[in-house]
């Protein structure tokens, strides 16, 4: 299987580098989770198993460009990209020359000649990914780009949803709020259908993109119609800062007609899940209950974010990770 040497959006990956993906990134996450809680021996392979790891991406250079705010993104990769051993280099706009007039080409194509194997980039501008790939031969893995792409959060909302859920193939998502302005969206609805999920969106009418639907979605009007029997539901908070001052609709028309709360879940199928990719907006877009509480997969997706960007680095980087599926067996 060849995984390409840039992450620049889930559209375009074929369903067996999704896998190939979801598969080393389980791995690293059942090895992660016993190395923090299992019994003695099984805690003590883990780290063994996470110590071979840590040479994979040893003498590489992981430089992460955020010219957007970011708390979970960053400092997943960051701490992914050290786990394998690779040095990292932080970048934000403020401590950048593009507040200096310097272009993103040229920023980038001046931090390869530093020496970074790999550009995670997180930007404003949708498209801004592929640019910084057509301009070094480093890899170039896009951290959001816009309301364009976002792939690591679908790649690691996948995961947790299958270690929930089972095979997600046949399985309704719903993913409800500000569809117009969300990558986390756009990603989810090519990663999931990829995987045989039929995937439900829903929000007010000024934040559905016309046309959405050609991307294979089913495009509902109301939160109760969208969670009916779903087995799973994701809350988008409403990106202001891409829509600028018109507030439409209000916070409190928003969390009135779409917020995830106890009452909403009960519509779902047994057993189902929620997730949000944060930041949450407590009480808007889920009310406090929801995200707290058993349903949530809040956390775990957090911590599938790790795994998934270890994996994600290696597969680009094309260190030599062990091959998935051998996990137990000496
Ligand atoms: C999302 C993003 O930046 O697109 N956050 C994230 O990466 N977890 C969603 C958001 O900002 O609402």
């Amino acid at each position: 299987m060849d995984f390409p040497r840039h992450l620049l959006g889930i559209d375009g990956l074929g369903r067996g580098q999704i896998e190939a993906v979801l598969a080393v990134a389980a791995r690293i996450k059942r090895a992660r989770a016993a190395a923090r809680g299992g019994d003695d021996a099984q805690a003590a392979q883990a780290r063994a198993e996470l110590d071979r790891l840590r040479a994979a991406l040893a003498g590489k250079l992981v430089v992460t460009l955020f010219f957007e705010a970011s708390t979970r993104t960053r400092s997943s990769f960051e701490a992914a990209a050290r786990a394998l051993g690779a040095d990292v280099i932080a970048f934000q706009k403020e401590g950048s020359s593009v507040s200096k007039g310097e272009t993103l080409a040229d920023t980038v194509r001046n931090l390869e000649a530093v020496g970074a194997d790999a550009i995670v980039l997180r930007h404003p501008a949708a498209g801004a990914a592929r640019v910084a790939a057509r301009a070094v031969r480093a890899s170039v893995i896009n951290a959001g780009d816009g309301a364009h792409e976002h792939p690591t959060q679908a790649l690691l909302d996948a995961l947790s949803l299958r270690e929930k859920l089972g095979a997600l193939e046949g399985k309704t998502v719903a993913i409800i709020g500000d569809i117009a302005h969300s990558r986390v969206a756009r990603s989810n609805i090519f990663c999931l259908s990829q995987l045989g999920v039929r995937v439900r969106v829903a929000g007010p009418r000024t934040l559905l993109p016309m046309g959405i639907e050609q991307l294979g979605c089913q495009v509902l009007h109301s939160r109760e119609q969208a969670l009916d029997g779903a087995d799973a539901v994701m809350a988008l908070r409403i990106q202001q800062e891409r829509i600028g001052d018109a507030r439409l609709p209000s916070t409190k028309d928003y969390s009135l007609r779409w917020r995830i709360d106890s009452g909403a879940t009960q519509r779902m199928a047994p057993g189902a899940v929620v997730l949000h990719p944060g930041p949450v907006n407590r009480g808007v877009e889920i009310s406090s209950e929801v995200l707290d509480g058993p349903r949530s997969l809040v956390m775990d997706q957090v911590d599938s974010g790790v795994a998934v960007r270890m994996a994600v680095l290696s597969l680009t980087l094309r260190a030599n990770l062990p091959a998935p599926g051998r996990e137990g067996k000496p």
